[in-house]
């Protein structure tokens, strides 16, 4: 007789434990004396007075045993160490690019790109890019671009592929530019600023066409290239009986090349590289990547992290474990929006994102609401999120200006192979507990600021006005 598929959860990870970290819970209390004496800046806190530590999923996984065994077999010469070959080949195999410029991790190969082929006054067209991206575009005195379809900044919006780029909007800047000023285009994949959401196939592959008819080279983000395979995969037409790998191989087929941040879908702890598909990008790449990141052969990396990166890009692109990791992301926007939360549809890959500007209503943007936020879920819960909003749109590099994000968010990023859906419950309990005394949190307003990336060093205070500065889950007066 044939054997039936028991109707078991088809949740159930496809890993299982081998060493555990132990992590402490601690008491209001003493978390009103840490976050005053962080100044409010929750990069500013040890991580073991952390609970549940959502701030990134970069870096923060956990490897496999095949990656472990990995690091015993690094090789630590300067020149040529056999761990960059592997590292090659599994770029060759995941992603077609036949020349590999290892960084340290993905903002040094953007400072390496950026240096190489940006001067001031040149435009980098792209969906949306991350903020440290932006930063190199804009420390050599060029300007990035953000050309996303107005529905990807609504957070109701349904439609399956808020990281497309407006393809009109890009038209018409191509139009506009002057010859030779738009060096490159960066799509990236997933889009990080908006909410995780994927790019389509179809418009990679516009936009690339477009690109092409004005001689632009594409360059992919590719932080998270194989979470948006799997939307492709899972989401667009045509593309639901391909591999993941294959997905994969189409995507990056459009694109002269990437900047790869490997501490998220590389699934390892530190690394990055560049990647190319012809020799001419690499070479200009190439003199900056030495003076910047280390020799060609290691970017600033032991082999051992080169061996482990290896091992990731190609584990990265597995499918059960995407299922695993996508779902649980599903799981927590689920839970969340069962208990009213409100927060960014379609949930995205790597994280969910609580839309604080509906969640605070009464906050305005320049008191940063979804800092304020994440202040008062690490005070009632000891969980650790991140503003994604006005505070990390920093300042205009022109006027100075405080820049107003098109959203304000609290973004709440999973951890590759690392938590349980016990915690996910835990944070799920923890939020909606905050949202039932929503109209108790206070804004923050800056109290020193940091010139570059200010989110990650600046210092804050709650905003003390009339009732709500002394409410129980507002940030505690200083
Ligand atoms: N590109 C994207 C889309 C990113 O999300 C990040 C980092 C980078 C590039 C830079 O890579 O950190 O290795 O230098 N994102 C992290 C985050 C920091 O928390 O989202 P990196």
């Amino acid at each position: 007789m044939a054997q039936r598929e028991p109707p078991y959860s088809d949740r159930a990870e496809p890993w299982r434990v081998k060493v555990v970290e132990p992590i402490r819970r601690t008491t209001r209390e003493a978390r009103e004396r840490l976050l005053k004496a962080a100044g409010y800046n929750l990069f500013a806190l040890k991580a073991e007075d952390v609970f549940v530590d959502l701030l990134t999923d970069s870096g923060v996984g956990a490897m496999s045993a095949d990656q472990w065994a990995g690091m015993m077999v690094g090789d630590e010469s300067y020149a040529g160490a056999r761990n960059f070959y592997s590292l090659q080949d599994s770029v060759r195999d995941v992603m077609g690019f036949g020349h590999v410029l290892p960084a340290h991790q993905g903002r040094g190969a953007e400072h390496v790109l950026c240096a190489a082929l940006l001067k001031r006054g040149d435009i980098v067209p792209s969906n949306a890019l991350f903020d440290t991206t932006r930063a190199h575009i804009e420390h050599v005195g060029a300007t990035g671009v953000d050309l996303l379809l107005e529905t990807a900044y609504d957070t109701k919006d349904e439609l399956p592929f808020k990281g497309d780029i407006d393809l009109a909007a890009l038209e018409a800047l191509l139009g506009r530019a002057k010859p030779g000023q738009v060096p490159f285009a960066v799509m990236t994949v997933t889009c990080n600023m908006t909410g995780g959401q994927p790019v389509s196939m179809q418009n990679v592959r516009e936009a690339s066409k477009l690109l092409g008819a004005h001689g632009v080279p594409l360059i992919i983000d590719a932080a998270r290239f194989a979470e948006n395979s799997w939307f492709v995969k899972e989401r667009e037409p045509g593309y639901e009986e391909r591999t993941i790998l294959e997905i994969a191989r189409v995507l990056f087929g459009y694109a002269a090349g990437c900047t790869m941040s490997a501490k998220k879908d590389g699934l390892v702890n530190i690394g990055g590289f560049l990647a190319f598909r012809d020799g001419e990008m690499y070479e200009k790449c190439l003199p900056f990547g030495i003076l910047f990141e280390g020799y060609a052969t290691y970017g600033g990396l032991a082999g051992r992290d080169l061996e482990a990166m290896a091992r990731g890009l190609r584990e990265g692109v597995d499918e059960a474990y995407l299922k695993s990791r996508t779902d649980q992301v599903r799981y927590l926007g689920e839970r969340l929006q069962a208990a009213g939360v409100p927060v960014l549809v379609p949930v995205g890959g790597h994280a969910v994102y609580v839309d604080a500007g509906r969640f605070l209503p009464h906050v305005p943007w320049y008191e940063f609401p979804g800092h304020a936020l994440a202040c008062a879920l690490y005070l009632e819960s000891g969980v650790r999120a991140v503003e994604i909003g006005s505070l990390m749109a920093a300042r205009d590099p022109e006027t100075h200006e405080n820049r107003q994000a098109r959203m304000e968010l609290m973004r709440l990023a999973l951890p590759r192979r690392m938590y349980t859906d016990n915690h996910i419950d835990y944070v799920v309990q923890a939020l909606a507990v905050l949202y039932a005394r929503r109209e108790e949190v206070a804004g923050v307003e800056l109290v020193r600021e940091a010139p570059v990336l200010r989110h990650f060093t600046s210092s804050f205070r709650p905003v003390l006005r009339g009732k709500s500065a002394g409410g129980s889950a507002s940030p505690v007066p200083s």
